[in-house]
């Protein structure tokens, strides 16, 4: 079932130094599935945070539509905040209140008839019951982020969005976060979640899109981007010890080797059809009386991908600010 989408989505800003209408968010289109955790990724003012917003129905689209379980958001209006938790940039909580005053504060907008046990619940959840009489400004900025995450679920939405909410942790502090945010997934919840860490959407998401001045450059699971890009023909080859050059040479003249590196015992190639080829150079290895220890399809980490995007783009369709 698909709970968010985004048609032909458009805001503009009115940026007054050049006095025009500029786009944050220019055309974009996707659809997300119930319990899909969708990575939204790109560089600073690609548009993630404007596109949450209009998701969130917090923004009214210039042109296009935002859907929210194929009702438009804008229709919808105040209703769609029952279905919805949005964690900001800023975290928002109340520094001068304690974490619990945080809860109850923010539980009343809601009208729980339960709050009590459903803050008990979430400081339990969220580790956070020793702290609960502390003032947030006392908080680490780890437990802050984590208080504002329990914040967000008080109404147990299905949908959630966040932005940058591992952004300025350190690394322990950014790992149990994360691990909260995969447990929210349980219960087919959607999580929307803009980063700027690739490592981290890599580890948690489904499918990612990656944003560049406002327009969707690329769509998918990691393992698409990567077959997309880099056409997943990459071939890594680790033997025992280094080739003689002869061998290398060998390889080197078989029609169907595209590109070819040997690095000490690392070979790396790029076939024609790796379906196809990957056996018939292996076994001219073998012949050769190379000694193999591992074979992989190379896979490119997310950050690779992003930066070829992000980089593609700039050169060619740059906002040329
Ligand atoms: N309220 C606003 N008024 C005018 N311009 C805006 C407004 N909000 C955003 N913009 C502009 O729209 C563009 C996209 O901003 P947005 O905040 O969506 O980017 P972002 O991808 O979230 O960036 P970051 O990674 O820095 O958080 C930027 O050029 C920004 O300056
Ligand atoms: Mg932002």
């Amino acid at each position: 079932m698909i709970t968010l989408e985004a048609e032909n989505l458009v805001k503009t800003f009115n940026d007054k130094s050049h006095k025009r209408e500029v786009p944050a968010v220019d055309d974009i289109s996707f659809s997300i599935n119930a319990g899909e955790i969708f990575g939204f990724l790109g560089p600073n003012g690609a548009g993630k945070t404007t596109t949450i917003r209009l998701l969130a129905g917090l923004y009214r689209p210039t042109s296009g539509r935002a859907k929210l379980y194929g009702q438009d958001v804008a229709i919808v209006g105040d209703r769609i905040r029952k279905d919805i938790g949005f964690l900001t940039e800023n975290h928002g909580n109340y520094e001068n209140l304690t974490v619990y005053e945080n809860l109850k504060f923010f539980g009343g907008f809601y009208g729980l008839s339960n709050l009590e046990n459903r803050i008990k619940q979430l400081l339990e959840e969220f580790g956070l019951s020793e702290r609960q009489y502390t003032r947030v400004g006392k908080l680490s900025k780890g437990l802050k982020q984590r208080l504002a995450l329990a914040r967000v679920l008080l109404h147990d939405p299905k949908i959630l969005f966040l932005d940058e909410p591992t952004a300025g942790l350190d690394p322990q502090a950014a790992v149990e976060v994360r691990v909260l945010i995969t447990r929210l997934r349980l219960g087919e919840r959607t999580i929307f979640v803009n980063s700027h860490n690739l490592e981290e959407v890599q580890k948690i998401c489904d499918r990612v899109a990656i944003i560049n001045a406002g327009k969707i450059v690329q769509i998918g699971t990691a393992a698409q981007l990567d077959n997309d890009l880099f056409g997943a023909q990459e071939l890594s080859i680790q033997v025992k010890e280094t080739l003689p050059a002869n061998l290398v040479a060998e390889l080197q003249r078989l029609t169907y080797v595209k590109s070819l590196q040997a690095n000490h015992t690392r070979l790396t190639m790029h076939l024609v059809d790796i379906d196809v080829n990957a056996p018939d150079v292996i076994e001219c290895l073998t012949k050769g009386g190379a000694k193999i220890l591992e074979v992989q399809r190379a896979r490119h980490s997310l950050e690779e991908i992003y930066l070829a995007l992000i980089a593609d783009t700039r050169n060619t369709a740059g906002r040329g600010e």
